[in-house]
């Protein structure tokens, strides 16, 4: 896994090259650190007892970005794989294409209208036919805590923006890190998802986002939230830039740092390093956002390669929503099922809690899709407000101008 967790976009594009069998599903996705691969390899023991072989197709870079770029070339080019891990507006984006299969028969002989929640099925089904597979609800507004680090400096859970800064001082006077941060687009934009949130709440981030409306996205109340990420800004190291999110998430493992704000698949590290939760390491949601799940759900799309979705297609969309499979991978993921029938049993503190969360967030209107994971708003847009919240992160605009610069990206792209 070491090896292709190493492949650039063009080697793994070459790669695919090579021949697919027929009875093989070929799967690209971008689960390449520790904890990701141990996931998957759950999904690809279940195929291979079905004998169904798997022809994988990693591109390595959380959040998928790069995977996406390589997907748009092997389509371009007449070749596209038979599953995609894909996520959100993605998913409706190529269905309206016309390039993913059908996957209503299976899914009416398995129900997944009665069990999948309503929020992925929005992303899971177009024009009334399901396009995509659901594995998993993920969600991006939780912060992931070294045990040992904060009780040596007497640190409580943070319940709000002035407690979170005032342990954030005190773990930078001890000569720690305070926060272990990757600067790459797409994980400044999932601490902004959190940020945001818990400056404006829900109701803010549902009209900035979702509704992309230019009166809130030119508030004051962004100006405060690009304010905080400037806060924030000055608690990561020096060496922050360009680091995988999996590296940051190693400091806080082994007590370097004592913070990581990310998803939940960052748990997936923690266990797959033999890390339990409340003992080694605590999760709890974005000071501020405690009632807020703001979420992504990872999917499998297939593309259609003729009119019927072809044998292993069917065979890894039902797999997938199995509910044994939806527990024993959520289990190791980091994630919680994407299906409302499944038991918590098998699952930790911080999975019960995952679990919890999301249904009481659906139930009280507290559940909102992620804008940095491609839950809230288009890829155009998504990548322009990640120009701009990096862009602001790294110095090269002040809060009053990343305001400016986020209104007119947003009204470029809409
Ligand atoms: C997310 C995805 C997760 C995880 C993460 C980091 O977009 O939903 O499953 O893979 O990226 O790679």
């Amino acid at each position: 896994m070491r090896k292709l967790t190493m492949m650039t976009a063009a080697a793994a594009l070459m790669a695919a090259s090579t021949s697919v069998k027929a009875e093989d599903v070929e799967v690209l996705h971008w689960w390449t650190s520790g904890g990701e691969a141990a996931a998957l390899n759950v999904l690809k023991e279940d195929l291979e007892g079905q004998g169904i072989g798997w022809q994988d197709m990693p591109v390595a870079g959380g959040g998928g970005s790069q995977a996406m770029t390589v997907l748009r070339a092997r389509v371009t080019s007449g070749n596209p794989p038979t599953a995609v891990q894909m996520l959100g507006f993605d998913i409706l984006d190529w269905a309206k294409e016309g390039a993913l299969a059908d996957l209503n028969i299976q899914a009416g002989l398995e129900g997944w209208d009665e069990v999948v929640p309503e929020a992925l099925q929005q992303f899971a089904k177009h024009d009334g036919k399901w396009v995509s597979a659901p594995v998993n609800v993920h969600s991006t507004n939780w912060v992931w805590a070294n045990k040992a680090v904060l009780d040596e400096l007497g640190i409580a859970v943070p319940t709000n923006w002035d407690e979170f800064v005032a342990a954030l001082e005190k773990v930078k006077a001890s000569g720690k890190t305070a926060i272990a941060h990757g600067g790459q687009p797409w994980q400044d934009a999932t601490v902004f998802d959190a940020v945001a949130m818990s400056t404006g709440g829900p109701d803010f981030y549902k009209k900035a986002f979702i509704e992309l409306d230019e009166e809130t996205l030119g508030s004051d109340t962004m100006k405060e939230t690009f304010d905080r990420m400037g806060v924030i800004r000055s608690y990561v190291d020096d060496n922050f830039s360009g680091r995988d999110w999996n590296l940051a998430t190693a400091m806080v493992i082994n007590g370097d740092a004592a913070f990581q704000m990310m998803g939940d698949w960052a748990k997936g590290e923690f266990l797959n390093a033999g890390k339990k939760p409340d003992a080694d390491f605590l999760c709890f949601r974005f000071p501020g956002t405690q009632d807020q799940v703001t979420f992504n759900a990872d999917q499998f799309a297939m593309f259609a390669q003729g009119k019927e979705v072809g044998k292993e297609q069917a065979a890894l969309a039902t797999a997938i929503l199995s509910p044994s499979f939806q527990s024993a991978f959520n289990v190791v993921k980091g994630s919680v099922p994407a299906r409302t029938d499944v038991s918590n049993e098998a699952f930790d503190a911080c999975g019960k809690k995952g679990m919890a969360d999301l249904k009481a967030a659906a139930d009280s209107g507290n559940l909102y899709g992620s804008m940095a994971h491609g839950h809230a708003n288009p890829a155009a847009i998504k990548n322009a407000m990640y120009d701009v919240i990096t862009a602001h992160f790294n110095g090269e605009y002040d809060s009053a101008t990343a305001v400016d610069e986020l209104v007119t990206a947003v009204q470029i792209n809409k």
